[in-house]
Protein backbone atom coordinates (compact mmCIF):
# COMPACT_ATOMS: atom_id res chain seq x y z
CA UNK A 1 0.00 0.00 0.00
CA UNK A 2 1.50 3.03 -1.00
CA UNK A 3 1.40 6.46 1.43
CA UNK A 4 -1.31 8.09 -0.97
CA UNK A 5 -3.19 4.67 -0.91
CA UNK A 6 -3.11 5.22 3.34
CA UNK A 7 -4.02 8.76 3.37
CA UNK A 8 -7.18 8.30 1.43
CA UNK A 9 -8.30 4.85 3.46
CA UNK A 10 -7.84 7.61 6.29
CA UNK A 11 -9.78 9.60 4.86
CA UNK A 12 -12.07 6.99 3.81
CA UNK A 13 -12.11 5.96 7.68
CA UNK A 14 -12.80 9.19 9.15
CA UNK A 15 -15.55 9.87 6.59
CA UNK A 16 -17.03 6.49 7.18
CA UNK A 17 -16.92 6.87 10.85
CA UNK A 18 -18.78 10.51 10.73
CA UNK A 19 -21.44 8.38 8.70
CA UNK A 20 -21.80 6.27 11.40
CA UNK A 21 -22.16 8.95 13.73
CA UNK A 22 -24.49 10.55 11.29
CA UNK A 23 -26.72 7.34 11.69
CA UNK A 24 -26.31 6.89 15.29
CA UNK A 25 -27.30 10.88 15.59
CA UNK A 26 -31.06 9.77 14.01
CA UNK A 27 -31.27 7.36 16.93
CA UNK A 28 -31.33 10.33 19.18
CA UNK A 29 -33.98 12.88 19.57
CA UNK A 30 -31.48 15.85 20.03
CA UNK A 31 -30.35 15.08 16.11
CA UNK A 32 -26.88 16.55 16.18
CA UNK A 33 -24.77 17.63 13.07
CA UNK A 34 -22.32 14.90 13.03
CA UNK A 35 -20.02 17.06 10.21
CA UNK A 36 -19.99 19.99 13.05
CA UNK A 37 -16.26 19.36 13.31
CA UNK A 38 -15.00 19.66 9.29
CA UNK A 39 -15.89 22.25 6.84
CA UNK A 40 -16.17 25.67 7.72
CA UNK A 41 -15.80 29.28 5.86
CA UNK A 42 -13.24 29.86 3.05
CA UNK A 43 -12.40 32.63 0.76
CA UNK A 44 -10.66 31.80 -2.48
CA UNK A 45 -10.01 33.28 -5.87
CA UNK A 46 -12.69 32.99 -8.80
CA UNK A 47 -12.15 35.22 -12.26
CA UNK A 48 -14.89 37.47 -11.13
CA UNK A 49 -12.69 38.11 -7.93
CA UNK A 50 -12.87 36.77 -4.65
CA UNK A 51 -15.65 34.36 -3.03
CA UNK A 52 -16.07 33.13 0.17
CA UNK A 53 -18.80 30.45 1.30
CA UNK A 54 -20.44 33.11 3.29
CA UNK A 55 -21.50 34.69 0.37
CA UNK A 56 -24.01 32.15 -0.17
CA UNK A 57 -25.37 31.92 3.26
CA UNK A 58 -29.17 31.38 2.84
CA UNK A 59 -28.59 28.84 -0.10
CA UNK A 60 -27.66 25.17 -0.40
CA UNK A 61 -24.21 25.06 -1.78
CA UNK A 62 -23.26 21.81 -3.48
CA UNK A 63 -19.23 21.62 -3.11
CA UNK A 64 -16.51 19.53 -5.18
CA UNK A 65 -12.84 19.49 -4.96
CA UNK A 66 -10.80 18.57 -8.01
CA UNK A 67 -9.03 19.93 -11.21
CA UNK A 68 -9.44 20.56 -14.67
CA UNK A 69 -6.93 18.38 -16.12
CA UNK A 70 -8.20 15.46 -14.29
CA UNK A 71 -8.69 12.56 -17.10
CA UNK A 72 -11.81 11.06 -15.18
CA UNK A 73 -13.26 10.89 -12.00
CA UNK A 74 -13.93 14.94 -12.17
CA UNK A 75 -15.80 14.63 -14.86
CA UNK A 76 -18.01 11.25 -13.69
CA UNK A 77 -18.88 13.99 -10.74
CA UNK A 78 -19.52 16.80 -12.32
CA UNK A 79 -21.70 15.52 -15.14
CA UNK A 80 -23.67 13.78 -11.78
CA UNK A 81 -24.07 17.09 -10.30
CA UNK A 82 -25.45 18.52 -13.74
CA UNK A 83 -27.99 15.81 -13.89
CA UNK A 84 -28.57 16.50 -10.57
CA UNK A 85 -29.60 19.57 -10.86
CA UNK A 86 -31.33 19.70 -13.90
CA UNK A 87 -33.64 17.41 -11.96
CA UNK A 88 -34.39 20.41 -10.14
CA UNK A 89 -37.52 23.15 -10.95
CA UNK A 90 -36.18 26.64 -11.42
CA UNK A 91 -37.27 28.03 -8.16
CA UNK A 92 -34.97 25.06 -6.32
CA UNK A 93 -32.54 25.90 -8.94
CA UNK A 94 -32.40 29.30 -7.86
CA UNK A 95 -31.57 28.28 -3.97
CA UNK A 96 -28.60 26.34 -4.86
CA UNK A 97 -24.85 27.06 -5.88
CA UNK A 98 -22.63 24.76 -7.22
CA UNK A 99 -18.82 25.33 -6.30
CA UNK A 100 -15.67 23.57 -8.11
CA UNK A 101 -12.50 24.50 -5.59
CA UNK A 102 -9.02 23.08 -7.73
CA UNK A 103 -6.66 20.89 -5.95
CA UNK A 104 -3.97 21.99 -8.63
CA UNK A 105 -3.78 25.48 -7.87
CA UNK A 106 -0.16 25.33 -9.84
CA UNK A 107 -1.88 24.43 -13.10
CA UNK A 108 -5.75 25.99 -12.13
CA UNK A 109 -5.74 29.66 -12.69
CA UNK A 110 -8.92 31.63 -11.84
CA UNK A 111 -9.55 31.85 -15.48
CA UNK A 112 -9.28 28.41 -16.62
CA UNK A 113 -11.45 27.07 -13.43
CA UNK A 114 -13.80 29.53 -13.98
CA UNK A 115 -14.63 27.84 -17.95
CA UNK A 116 -14.13 24.28 -16.97
CA UNK A 117 -17.25 24.94 -14.11
CA UNK A 118 -19.57 26.40 -16.36
CA UNK A 119 -18.27 23.99 -19.30
CA UNK A 120 -20.71 21.34 -16.78
CA UNK A 121 -23.07 23.72 -15.56
CA UNK A 122 -23.82 27.32 -16.17
CA UNK A 123 -23.64 28.26 -12.52
CA UNK A 124 -20.75 26.23 -11.17
CA UNK A 125 -17.99 28.96 -9.60
CA UNK A 126 -14.85 27.27 -10.42
CA UNK A 127 -11.97 28.47 -7.31
CA UNK A 128 -8.36 28.38 -6.98
CA UNK A 129 -6.18 29.88 -4.68
CA UNK A 130 -2.76 29.57 -3.40
CA UNK A 131 -1.22 26.42 -2.27
CA UNK A 132 -1.42 27.39 1.09
CA UNK A 133 -5.09 28.98 0.75
CA UNK A 134 -5.98 25.55 -0.89
CA UNK A 135 -4.09 23.19 1.79
CA UNK A 136 -6.06 24.89 4.46
CA UNK A 137 -9.72 24.40 3.19
CA UNK A 138 -8.82 21.03 2.07
CA UNK A 139 -7.50 19.99 5.55
CA UNK A 140 -10.60 21.39 6.86
CA UNK A 141 -12.77 19.69 4.59
CA UNK A 142 -10.93 16.11 5.07
CA UNK A 143 -9.96 16.19 1.77
CA UNK A 144 -6.68 14.15 0.76
CA UNK A 145 -5.01 14.92 -2.72
CA UNK A 146 -1.45 14.25 -3.75
CA UNK A 147 0.42 15.08 -6.80
CA UNK A 148 1.52 12.18 -9.09
CA UNK A 149 4.42 12.39 -11.66
CA UNK A 150 3.69 10.88 -14.89
CA UNK A 151 5.59 8.56 -16.63
CA UNK A 152 6.33 10.67 -19.40
CA UNK A 153 7.43 14.19 -18.61
CA UNK A 154 5.21 15.78 -21.38
CA UNK A 155 2.46 14.53 -19.97
CA UNK A 156 3.14 16.63 -16.88
CA UNK A 157 0.96 14.88 -13.48
CA UNK A 158 -2.12 13.79 -12.44
CA UNK A 159 -3.28 14.61 -9.09
CA UNK A 160 -5.18 11.99 -7.13
CA UNK A 161 -7.67 13.08 -4.82
CA UNK A 162 -10.90 11.90 -2.86
CA UNK A 163 -14.16 12.38 -4.78
CA UNK A 164 -16.70 13.53 -2.21
CA UNK A 165 -19.47 16.10 -2.90
CA UNK A 166 -20.35 18.15 0.18
CA UNK A 167 -23.90 19.56 0.87
CA UNK A 168 -23.89 22.71 2.66
CA UNK A 169 -27.28 23.63 4.52
CA UNK A 170 -28.47 27.40 4.22
CA UNK A 171 -26.42 28.21 7.37
CA UNK A 172 -23.14 27.29 6.45
CA UNK A 173 -23.09 23.82 7.98
CA UNK A 174 -22.43 20.70 6.10
CA UNK A 175 -25.71 18.69 5.69
CA UNK A 176 -25.09 15.27 4.05
CA UNK A 177 -22.16 14.16 1.62
CA UNK A 178 -22.71 12.28 -1.50
CA UNK A 179 -19.56 9.66 -1.73
CA UNK A 180 -18.15 8.83 -6.14
CA UNK A 181 -20.46 6.15 -7.21
CA UNK A 182 -23.26 7.40 -5.74
CA UNK A 183 -26.66 7.63 -8.21
CA UNK A 184 -27.87 11.04 -9.10
CA UNK A 185 -30.58 10.09 -7.31
CA UNK A 186 -29.06 10.77 -4.23
CA UNK A 187 -27.47 13.93 -5.25
CA UNK A 188 -31.16 14.88 -5.49
CA UNK A 189 -32.69 13.67 -2.95
CA UNK A 190 -29.78 15.50 -0.14
CA UNK A 191 -30.18 18.59 -2.29
CA UNK A 192 -33.95 18.36 -1.91
CA UNK A 193 -33.29 17.35 2.28
CA UNK A 194 -30.88 20.84 2.83
CA UNK A 195 -33.41 22.87 0.76
CA UNK A 196 -36.72 21.78 3.21
CA UNK A 197 -34.43 22.79 6.11
NI1 LIG B 1 -10.69 14.57 -10.60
Amino acid sequence: MTALQKNILIGLIALTSITIGLWAGMQNTQKPNPYAKIGGEFTLTSDKGPVSLSDFKGKVVLLYFGYTHCPDVCITSLTALREAMNKLTTEQRAQVQPLFISVDPERDDAQRVGDYGRFFIPELIGLTGSLGQIDKVAKDYLVVYQKVPGKDSAIGYSMDHSSILYVIGRNGSIDSLVHHGDTVEAITDFTLEALAK
